[in-house]
């Protein structure tokens, strides 16, 4: 068990000094005592453990501190693969139903939340070999495929497909395995949807054909039909609205 985790955290220190040019040839006893990034993960492998022990209150305690410490905010419940590692700390959210893979790296600023007030699996799934650029924000139950790399201040709400570069608000794919989209099928994200097409196609012959009737009548049919049925057209504000 403690072989496991001695391991455990120098694996976690291995992948800060791999993958941040500022913790070459720095020991092992500094990167502990002033990496944020790697003190928030150490603090939330401790959290969860507890929690899958079923300790209440402690888990929670800990992830409290270790934002005001850090920055960083991880909720207990998290999911974390190996060699995880978030550069800088700081404003980094992972929400509770989040799942990373392994060898993941986060920037500072990122957030992997939520996108309202839905329960259950809300936050996004991370394959292996992720990168997430600073600022980058992925909404929802989104996954986002091995090897992917979102752009700093991306704001992601769509499944990422493995490889692909992704930037932009909302996020886009600009490269998949670093070759650069072109052609009809470049947008791997948005394919089409030939039952949507379909009843939009329908939809737009009833409003035509309800037209041409009331030119008939002289606009009684539609008027009718609304009352028979006791349906109002809409008025007022659109529920989309904010
Ligand atoms: C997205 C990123 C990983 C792309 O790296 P890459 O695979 O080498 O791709 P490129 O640099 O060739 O960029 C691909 C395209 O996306 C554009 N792009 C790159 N990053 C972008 C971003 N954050 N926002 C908008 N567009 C971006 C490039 O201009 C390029 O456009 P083009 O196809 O018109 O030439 C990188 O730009 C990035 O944002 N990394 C995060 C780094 C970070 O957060 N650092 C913080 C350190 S403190």
């Amino acid at each position: 068990m403690i072989r496991r985790v001695i391991n455990e955290i120098r694996c976690d220190i291995t992948a800060a000094r791999d993958r941040d040019p500022a913790a070459q040839g720095v020991s092992s006893f500094e990167i502990l005592t002033s990496w944020a990034g790697v003190q928030a993960l150490l603090a939330h492998r401790l959290a969860h453990a507890l929690r899958g022990a079923g300790v209440p209150w402690v888990p929670r305690a800990i992830a409290y501190l270790t934002r005001a410490v850090t920055g960083v905010e991880i909720h207990p419940a998290a999911e974390i693969g190996t060699r995880f590692f978030i550069d800088h700390g700081s404003g980094v959210v992972i929400g509770e139903t989040a799942k990373i893979g392994d060898c993941v790296t986060l920037y500072q600023g990122v957030t992997l939340g939520g996108t309202g007030f839905q329960r259950g699996k809300r936050h996004p799934t991370l394959g292996d070999n992720v990168t997430v650029g600073s600022g980058a924000k992925l909404l929802g139950p989104i996954a986002v495929g091995d090897g992917a790399k979102i752009g700093a201040n991306t704001v992601v709400i769509e499944d990422v497909p493995p490889g692909a570069t992704v930037v932009g608000n909302p996020g886009h794919p600009v490269r998949v395995e670093g070759r650069k989209l072109e052609g009809p099928d470049a947008d791997w994200i948005h394919l089409p949807d030939p039952i949507a097409d379909a009843i939009k196609a329908l939809s737009e012959r009833i409003v035509e054909l309800e037209t041409r009737l009331a030119s008939v009548d002289g606009g009684k049919a539609d008027a009718a039909k609304h009352e028979k049925s006791g349906i109002k057209p809409r008025t007022g504000r659109s529920s989309a609205g904010g």
